[in-house]
């Protein structure tokens, strides 16, 4: 089983998006998958479902709730969601013990009902970002294919040093995942062109797609709403080279 965080400081980079639709996509491939919202802004719970939360992070996290009980069970995968809650839990939790320690204590009850969890992570090194990099095995990095995502990406890549070493030596970075690939302009494929000569270990990249910008509408997965999609067709790929079929 394989715990993975997507995570970049950089905003708006596709972290939401990725966990979300390559949970569904390793759903269609027949794994097991729980996706947790580590966001305060609570997002992915928001492309997931309309239900009402009652447990979501913020008791995880809290001890609040017992990990079982913070799990929302989906058509296509299981959820702990976020709700702005998550943001007051900052300041209670530096002041607990092992508080970088809280989501990996949880998850460890569990993992083995899963093939997957994919973890979202908020745009910044919090606390929730440090905890999802304790409890993970590996590491995404969505960055988008614009000029300014590289620099970000390589300064991005220094400062996890640090975290990592401290408090995950083992942590695997499978790749830095290229999105929004423009195919009408030209600078969008030479930065594509330039990430995959600089880092060895890239994925493909996941094509500008209007389906992907309307997940949420219908609180539907892509492969539900349109499986033709190039969007469904890109994150079905990247699901397949994560599961290895
Ligand atoms: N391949 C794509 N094609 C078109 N739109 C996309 C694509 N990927 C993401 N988007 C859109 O870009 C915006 C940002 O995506 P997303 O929320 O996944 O990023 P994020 O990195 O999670 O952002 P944040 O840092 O705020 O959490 C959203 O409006 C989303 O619909
Ligand atoms: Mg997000």
């Amino acid at each position: 089983m394989k715990i993975i965080s997507f995570l970049n400081f950089k905003g708006g980079v596709g972290k939401t998006t990725s966990t979300h639709c390559i949970g569904a996509a390793l759903s269609e491939l027949g794994k097991k998958v729980l996706l947790v919202d580590m966001d305060p802004q609570g997002t992915l719970s928001f492309f997931s479902t309309e239900e009402i939360i009652n447990k979501s992070t913020f008791d995880l996290l809290l001890r609040k709730a017992g990990v079982t009980d913070c799990i929302m069970k989906l058509e296509e995968f299981d959820l702990i969601p976020s709700t702005i809650d998550l943001t007051v839990a900052e300041l209670q939790l530096n002041i607990t013990y092992n508080k970088e320690y809280r989501l990996k204590n949880s998850l460890s009850e569990i993992k083995e009902n899963y093939d997957y969890i994919l973890i979202d992570c908020p745009p910044s090194l919090s606390i929730f970002t440090l905890n999802s990099l304790v409890a993970s095995t590996d590491l995404i990095i969505p960055c988008e294919c614009e000029l300014a995502s590289m620099d970000g990406l390589n300064l991005l890549l220094k400062s996890l040093e640090d975290a990592i070493n401290e408090l995950n030596p083992t942590l695997n970075i499978l790749g830095i995942l290229p999105t929004k690939l423009d195919g009408r302009k030209k600078i969008s494929g030479e930065i594509y062109e330039v990430l995959k000569e600089s880092h060895p270990n890239i994925f493909p990249a996941i094509r500008i797609n209007s389906k992907l910008s309307e997940l949420g509408i219908e609180k539907k997965s892509i492969f539900k709403s349109d499986k033709n999609s190039k969007g469904a067709k890109d994150y079905l790929d990247i699901a397949k080279v994560i599961a290895n079929v």
